[in-house]
C-alpha cells in the first residue's frame, strides 16, 4: 500500500480543525455552564483538553510509522530519496517473428532456372513417365515401382525391376519429390534431374546399358521427335533432356490438398479432435524436430538446415530388435556403427506402406511406434492409471512410475490420424478406385 503523507496531513489538520470546533461548542454550552467557569479559565480548559488530544494524535502517528519501517524495513530502504528518483525511458521494439512451425504446401512447386516448367515439357516428362521402351526388356516404366494411383509408390516392402530382380530399398512416393532437398533415402542426389536418369541406368531397376541406347530406343518412336522439339525448342533427343521432362512432370506431382493443408490455411473445421489431439502429440513428442516444414521432411527445400541427414535409429530399443533396420548403413560409411538417413516426407504417409528404407515395417502404427522409441526416446506403454504410468523394465526386473513422457495406444492412434490427414484428397479417390 502506498503511503500518502500529504493526504495524511490533510486528514490530521481537517480533525485538529474539527477537534477544536467540537471543543469550543463543548466546553462553551455544556461543561462552562455546568462548573461555572467563564473568561479565560473557560479557554484554558479548551486549550488544555485539545493539546491533550493532539499530543495523543501524534503519538498514535508516531507509532504507525515506525511500526510500518520496522515491518517492511526494505520499504524504507527501497524508496528512492525525492530528487534522485528518475523516469526510466521506455522503448518499444519489435521483436523478430517467429518462423510458423506448421506449413501448408505451396499451390506450385518451384523450379530451378535452367529448367522451368513449361506445358509442352510436362507432357513430354508425363509421356516418358509411362515409357515402357526405357527399360532393357520393355517391361518397365518409372509408373511400374511409382504408381500414380497408388500414392505414388508401389506398396512392396522392396521393389522387383527387370527380369523380377529385387533392390535393396523401398520405393518412396514420387509425390511431393520436388520438395525434397535431397532425394533417394540416403540422400545421394540433389535434385529431380540428377535423380530421373538413375533408375533407367540401375541394373535392378530399368537396366538400360548407357546413354546412348536410351537416346536410341526413343529415336525409334517417331513421335518423340516432335514432342521434344515442343518441349525444348529443337527435336534433338539427349538423356539430359529425358530428366529435364521427367522432372518437369515430377514437379506438377505436388498435393495441396489434404486436411492439414486446409487446417493451417485457416480452416479450424478442417481437423476433427483426434487428429489435433495428434498433432499436438507430434509437436510435444518432437517428431516436429525432424518432419518439419511444408513437406514434413526437414529436408525440405524450405529447410534452413543444407545437411538434412540423421541418424536412424538414434536410440536401440525393444520395438526395434524385431525388424532388420539396422544392416543398411545409409549414407553411413559400410562398417560404421550407425546409419544416417534422409528424413522422409510423411505426406500421404497412411497411402505408402510398407514402410522405413528397406520395406521391413508393415503398418503405420509400427513405424509411429519405433520412431517414437528410437527418435525420441519416449517409453511405450498401454497403461495409465490416474495420470501415472507404470513402466516395467525387463532388464533388471523392475518395476516403477514414471513422468517420462509415455505414449498410450490411445495416443498412437491419436498420432496416426493426425498423419491421415496428411494424405491428399484426390489421391485419396483415386487409390479407393472408381
Ligand atoms: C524397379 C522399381 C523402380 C522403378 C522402375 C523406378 N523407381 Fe524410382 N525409386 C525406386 C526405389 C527403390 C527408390 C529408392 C532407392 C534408394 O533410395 O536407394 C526410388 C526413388 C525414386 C525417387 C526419389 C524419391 C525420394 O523421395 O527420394 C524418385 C523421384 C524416383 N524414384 C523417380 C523415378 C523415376 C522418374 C523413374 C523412371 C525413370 C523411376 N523412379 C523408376 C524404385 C523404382
Ligand atoms: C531425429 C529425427 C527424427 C525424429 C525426431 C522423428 N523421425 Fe520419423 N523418420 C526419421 C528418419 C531419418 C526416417 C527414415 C528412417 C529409415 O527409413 O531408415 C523416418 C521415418 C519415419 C516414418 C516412415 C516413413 C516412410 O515413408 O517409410 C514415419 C511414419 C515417421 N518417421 C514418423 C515419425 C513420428 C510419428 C515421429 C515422432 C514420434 C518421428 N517420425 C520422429 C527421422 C525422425
Amino acid at each position: 500500500m502506498e503511503f500518502d503523507l500529504g493526504l495524511l496531513l490533510t486528514v490530521v489538520g481537517l480533525s485538529i480543525l474539527g477537534g477544536f470546533t467540537f471543543l469550543f461548542v463543548l466546553v462553551g454550552r455544556d461543561l462552562a455552564p455546568a462548573v461555572s467557569l467563564a473568561g479565560p479559565r473557560r479557554w484554558l480548559i479548551v486549550v488544555g483538553l485539545g493539546f491533550g488530544v493532539i499530543a495523543l494524535s501524534i503519538k498514535v502517528v508516531a507509532i504507525m510509522l515506525l511500526s510500518r519501517m520496522s515491518l517492511h524495513p526494505e520499504m524504507a530502504s527501497l524508496a528512492p530519496p525525492e530528487e534522485t528518483a528518475e523516469i526510466l525511458p521506455v522503448r518499444f521494439e519489435a521483436l523478430p517473428r517467429p518462423a510458423p512451425l506448421w506449413k501448408a504446401l505451396p499451390e506450385l512447386a518451384p523450379a530451378p532456372a535452367d529448367n522451368p516448367t513449361t506445358p509442352a515439357k510436362v507432357a513430354l516428362g508425363r509421356a516418358l513417365f509411362f515409357e515402357t521402351a526405357l527399360s532393357l526388356d520393355g517391361t518397365m516404366s518409372c509408373a511400374s515401382c511409382h504408381d500414380l494411383a497408388r500414392g505414388g509408390a508401389d506398396a512392396k516392402p522392396l521393389s522387383p525391376g527387370v527380369g523380377g530382380s529385387i533392390g535393396a530399398r523401398n520405393a518412396p512416393s514420387v509425390y511431393n519429390a520436388a520438395f525434397q532437398k535431397r532425394l533417394f533415402w540416403d540422400g545421394r542426389a540433389r535434385s529431380l534431374e540428377e535423380q530421373a536418369t538413375g533408375p533407367i541406368l540401375n541394373p535392378v531397376e530399368m537396366a538400360m546399358p548407357d546413354a546412348k541406347s536410351v537416346e536410341g530406343r526413343l529415336r525409334d518412336i517417331p513421335a518423340y521427335a516432335e514432342r521434344f522439339a515442343l518441349a525444348f525448342g529443337e527435336g534433338t533427343i539427349s538423356i539430359e533432356r529425358v530428366a529435364e521432362a521427367i522432372a518437369a512432370f515430377e514437379r506438377t506431382l505436388i498435393t495441396p490438398d489434404s486436411a492439414y493443408d486446409r487446417f493451417v490455411r485457416g480452416d479450424m473445421n478442417a481437423l476433427n479432435s483426434r487428429q489435433l489431439r495428434g498433432m499436438t502429440l507430434f509437436q510435444e513428442i518432437g517428431c516436429i524436430q525432424c518432419h518439419s516444414g511444408p513437406n514434413l521432411s526437414g529436408a525440405s527445400l524450405f529447410a534452413a538446415d543444407e545437411n538434412g541427414l540423421r541418424i536412424f535409429p538414434a536410440v536401440e530399443n525393444d520395438t526395434l530388435s524385431h525388424y532388420p533396420l539396422r544392416e543398411d548403413k545409409g549414407a553411413a560409411a559400410a562398417g560404421s556403427e550407425r546409419a544416417i538417413w534422409r528424413i522422409p516426407s510423411l505426406r500421404n504417409v497412411a497411402l505408402t506402406g510398407p514402410y522405413f528404407h528397406n520395406g521391413s515395417v508393415a503398418t503405420l502404427r509400427e513405424a509411429v511406434r519405433i520412431m517414437a522409441a528410437s527418435q525420441r526416446n519416449v517409453l511405450l506403454a498401454e497403461d495409465h492409471l490416474a495420470g501415472r504410468t507404470i513402466v516395467w523394465q525387463p532388464d533388471d526386473a523392475r518395476l516403477s512410475v514414471t513422468d517420462r513422457a509415455v505414449l498410450t495406444e490411445n495416443d498412437i492412434a491419436d498420432i496416426i490420424a493426425f498423419l491421415e490427414s496428411l494424405t491428399s484428397d484426390s489421391l485419396k479417390r483415386a487409390t479407393a478406385g472408381p
